[in-house]
């Protein structure tokens, strides 16, 4: 038996100000996004804007449903969107701002589960990282690929 560790690297920033121009505004998009939320079962309001690599930006906010999983999470709408719409265009980043009654949460929320393996089949397609940003109004974190939210992802598990 050997013990093996897995280590994940992000970036943290306390503000939007600490933040590059092009992550900033993706982060304020996803914080704008929110207000599309249909949420009148958890008042969670989570707003997603996704950054395609052909510059269009994307918004999604969650969407619930009186028979609750039917209902859909931020991340997912606006991925599902940008496939629809833009088949076959690469993800770039995807900027993920979670409110609670309408205030925006001070830690970053984080993807479910789910949406982390939509994400992780969409970053497979394209061939390249996707970068994600999670928001909160006290810390903001950076993650360079979805590998580091999702380890060991299915779709490219090779244990070695
Ligand atoms: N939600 C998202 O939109 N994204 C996530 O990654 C986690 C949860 C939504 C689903 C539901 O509408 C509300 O937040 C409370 O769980």
């Amino acid at each position: 038996m050997i013990n093996k560790e897995f280590l994940i690297k992000y970036e943290e920033f306390s503000s939007l100000q600490e933040m590059n121009e092009k992550d900033r505004a993706l982060a304020q998009a996803a914080i704008d996004a929110a207000k599309g939320s249909y949420s009148p079962y958890s008042h969670f309001q989570v707003g997603a804007a996704l950054l395609l690599e052909n510059g269009v930006l994307v918004k999604g906010a969650n969407q619930e449903n009186a028979a609750y999983p039917a209902g859909l999470c931020a991340e997912r709408t606006a991925m599902f969107w940008a496939g629809a719409n833009y088949p076959g265009v690469p993800f770039d980043t995807l900027a993920v701002a979670g409110h609670d009654h309408g205030v925006l949460c001070e830690s970053p929320s984080s993807p479910c589960g789910g949406c982390r393996q939509v994400m992780a089949e969409y970053q497979k397609k394209a061939g390249r990282p996707l970068n994600v940003i999670l928001v909160g109004s006290r810390r903001i974190l950076k993650f360079r690929q979805v590998d580091d939210l999702l380890p060991f992802i299915f779709a490219s598990l090779k244990v070695e």
